[in-house]
């Protein structure tokens, strides 16, 4: 009897511990299953996630409901004492399939048999970018420019953390034996590790300053927003609410990644502006990033960030489509009979020497829809960067390099292509590359730039302060406490 209380004492009730709205308490199974996951979670993000962080407490949201007020809970916690919760957005009974041969039936509650491995790849693959971001950036706490950014970071990787979790929580309740496999396999890959790297390219590339982590949350993030997007468009319900959610989040990743880069390049304006400078080695001597070291970051990131959508024809992306799978970026408001049967897009190949434009049977032609979709959204968020130049009277302007730039999946892999679309000799290339990708000396300067800087209110020479702080707290509130 002692012992079978000192058992049930020891027993961690789950339910409570992980905020959800997926009834766990009355689901058996699956309770055991992340029972048995979540010790090794949290090894994962105790060995990989952001490094000497346990003792800080950090003033985080945390989603506790799906609600307006329920999933923006702000308050002071420790990480490794995080609430990583479940949460889809609420089912609705009478949601249908969209599009493909299965348009007009009703959402599939469960996976259904033929879609069964394809299904679980995809959930598996978006699931394997959520850790793996985390990894790419768990030294950059050491660097921080402010308190503020500090915070900003953290919760970038604790949602991440959720991020998994909600993936994980897919393939646990629907996936069986092999989902629990795979959740284990999740956290055992490691972003950059020869032998058992991370799934895709860009999440095995090292995030290894500021710069670099507001590029990413710009550029790599958005690509993240677009993918969930188009899986919030499954038939496959659980996957389509739990993307939507996931969406609620990635907002806030990106405003870190397009405010962290307006902040970088409003303080290199402002430098320029009152030193009169527009030699960038004399605006790199004043410790701030010049603009073409900036212009440089764009085009590595844009162009990674780019090779994540897969080949520009793909059968794949064909048979997502038609088997109800995974959808277009906003499917729903599309006009068209969103069954691609008859409809052609235009992609860009090479022929006889040149990048020419091809007509295409739509439906092979999702990906590179997809990233379409996402280079406007990119676009815009330039056109708003290239407001701060135009304030501060400075002639330069961002610009986003040619698809065909620096690619090493899609129509134009392995090609020479420079950031204004020429298609280029070897030769050609090998002598212009250091002016259109970062350098190890731009990689070094701007390493020797990141310094640590935690005094409430205080910002490092590099970058300027936010216009506001978080939740309208002022700008040098004790975002982060140090005890
Ligand atoms: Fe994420
Ligand atoms: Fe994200």
């Amino acid at each position: 009897m002692a012992e079978l209380a000192e058992t049930t004492q020891q027993a961690i009730d789950y339910s409570q511990r992980i905020p959800n709205n997926v009834d766990l308490a009355n689901d058996r199974a699956l309770q055991r299953a992340l029972e048995h996951w979540q010790p090794a979670f949290l090894n994962w993000w105790n060995e990989t996630g952001p490094v000497d962080t346990s003792t800080l407490q950090v003033y985080l949201r945390t989603a506790i409901s799906v609600d307006r007020e329920g999933w923006a809970n702000f308050g002071y916690v420790r990480m490794p004492e995080y609430r990583w919760g479940i949460f889809l957005t609420p089912r609705d009974e009478n949601r249908r399939i969209n599009f493909g041969d299965h348009k007009g039936e009703p959402a599939w509650q469960e996976v259904p048999g033929e879609y069964r491995s394809t299904l679980r790849r995809i959930i598996v693959t978006q699931g394997d970018t959520e850790p793996a971001s985390v990894e790419q950036q768990k030294l950059l706490g050491a660097t921080c420019p402010s308190l503020y950014d500090l915070r900003n970071l953290f919760q970038v990787n604790v949602e991440e953390g959720r991020h998994l979790w909600a993936m994980v929580y897919l393939l646990q309740r629907y996936f069986g034996r092999d989902g629990r496999e795979e959740a284990e396999a999740l956290l055992q890959r490691r972003s950059g590790d020869l032998n058992n790297p991370r799934i895709l390219t860009a999440f095995n590339e090292k995030t290894n300053n500021w710069l670099a982590f507001f590029m990413f949350t710009f550029f790599t993030d958005r690509d993240g927003k677009f993918q969930l997007c188009a899986l919030a468009e499954s038939g496959f319900d659980p996957l389509a609410r739990t993307t939507k959610f996931m969406l609620t989040e990635e907002a806030h990743h990106m405003f870190v990644g397009e405010s962290g880069v307006a902040r970088v390049l409003e303080r290199t304006c402002e430098v320029m502006r009152d030193k009169k400078l527009t030699d960038p080695a004399q605006v790199r001597a004043q410790g701030v990033i010049d603009l073409e070291t900036l212009q440089r970051f764009v085009n590595f990131h844009y162009s990674v960030t780019l090779d994540l959508y897969g080949a520009d024809i793909s059968s794949n992306a064909a048979s997502f489509y038609t088997g109800g799978v995974k959808g277009r970026y906003e499917e729903t408001k599309i006009n068209d009979d969103h069954s691609l049967s008859h409809d052609s897009y235009t992609v860009q190949e090479i022929e006889n020497g040149k990048i020419v434009d091809r007509q295409v049977p739509a439906l092979t032609a999702l990906n590179a829809r997809l990233r379409d979709d996402y280079t406007r959204e990119i676009q815009a968020g330039i056109d708003r960067w290239n407001r701060i130049p135009e304030k501060f009277g400075v002639p330069f302007r961002i610009t986003l390099p040619h698809s065909g730039f620096h690619r090493k999946i899609g129509n134009l892999a392995g090609r020479y292509v420079s950031p204004e679309g020429r298609l280029l000799s070897k030769e050609e290339w090998e002598r212009h590359s250091s002016e259109w990708l970062p350098s190890d000396d731009d990689h070094a300067f701007v390493g020797s730039l990141m310094c640590r800087v935690i005094e409430p209110g205080k910002f490092a020479n590099w970058i300027a302060p936010p216009a506001r702080g978080i939740k309208n707290l002022p700008v040098e509130f004790e975002y982060v406490r140090f005890s």
